[in-house]
């Protein structure tokens, strides 16, 4: 089959033909069709989490999927061919097989989970890892409607989500974006107001709330900074830390979001996005052999998501 590997640490990742996999014991093999880029892709690739994870080389990179289910191996229940599914593959060490390929083989729990109808396999790639990160900070922050929330990165794949997660709970959005088209894209998905996020962050979130917001949801940005907007008692919710002591904000609440894709949370995000409250904003997608150009795409940065189609 044909897949993005990475073949070493010394060249690029590149498309490769390699051995179709099989579904193990507990595995279902899913037939790809869709998939996104996310920052830990660009963080195997470039061996940045060498020493951090062991790599088995080729390693297929690639970590949202969504396909149709080919087979299912042996005591993997709760599946069946062609079930449409979609989910995120976790980090085992050593990284080996994942999802930027024609067919990949995944624990059937507790990643994984069926598509609902009415969404498509291009909506439910892009949704796994970022949909889950910002469904669990939202949570974590718990805003309630009246109440103003920062979000910073708004712009980003996890951001995206969590503005319209946000903003459905009643609360008023504040959104990082640059004037223009990203202003534009951030109050589309329900931002009530834009801050320029190469300007003066703080003077302008203090114009629009003098009193300072309740809740921060740091997906980008200086959060020490992000932090002092927050009234006393206010809640922040990061992807960025590993734990609330890398960030300490006197008078807050502080969390370290790390996405947990199980399944209750995939099922979450996609009745959400079935009953037309979430959308999965697509910027640009990328074929199978073309996924070096999504990569310097997403470092060159990104409004909303970049898809991976396989056909
Ligand atoms: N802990 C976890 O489980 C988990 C899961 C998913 C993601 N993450 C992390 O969460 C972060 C967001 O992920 P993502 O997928 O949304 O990344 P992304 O798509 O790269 O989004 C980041 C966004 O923030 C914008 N930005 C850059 N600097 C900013 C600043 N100073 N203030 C406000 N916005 C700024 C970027 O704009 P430009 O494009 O203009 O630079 C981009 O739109 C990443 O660091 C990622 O590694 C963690």
């Amino acid at each position: 089959m044909r897949a993005f590997v990475l073949l070493d640490f010394e060249r690029q990742p590149t498309l490769a033909d390699i051995p179709t996999p099989e579904a193990g014991p507990g595995e279902v093999l899913v037939r790809m069709r869709a998939a996104s880029v996310n920052g830990i892709d660009l963080s195997i690739a470039s061996g940045r989490l060498r020493g951090m994870l062991e790599y088995d080389f080729p390693v297929v990179l690639g970590k949202d999927f969504a396909g149709t289910v080919e087979a299912v191996g042996t005591g993997a229940t709760g599946f069946a061919a062609g079930d449409r599914v979609f989910g995120v593959v976790s980090d085992p060490s050593p990284l080996s097989s994942r999802s930027f390929a024609e067919y990949l083989a995944v624990p059937a729990e507790p990643n994984l989970t069926r598509i609902p109808e009415g969404v498509d396999f291009a909506a439910a790639g892009v949704l796994g890892l970022a949909g889950s990160a910002a469904l669990q900070a939202v949570d974590a922050v718990a805003p309630a409607a009246g109440e103003a929330v920062l979000v910073s990165g708004a712009t980003g794949g996890v951001g995206a989500y969590a503005v319209q997660l946000t903003a459905a709970r009643g609360a008023s959005v504040i959104a990082t974006a640059k004037p223009g088209d990203e202003a534009d894209f951030v109050r589309d998905l329900g931002a009530s107001h834009g801050v320029d996020y190469t300007g003066d962050v703080a003077g302008q979130v203090r114009e629009i709330r003098p009193g300072g917001v309740e809740a921060v949801l740091h997906f980008a940005g200086d959060g020490a900074a992000l932090g002092e907007l927050l009234v006393p008692g206010g809640r922040l919710a990061s992807t960025l830390i590993m734990s609330p002591d890398q960030l300490p904000v006197p008078n807050a609440r502080v969390s370290s979001v790390f996405a947990n894709p199980d399944t209750a949370t995939l099922d979450r995000l996609a009745a959400e996005v079935a009953a037309g409250r979430l959308k999965t904003p697509i910027e640009q997608t990328y074929a199978l052999d073309r996924i070096g150009e999504a990569f310097a795409a997403f470092a060159a940065g990104t409004r909303g998501k970049l898809a991976v189609s396989v056909s």
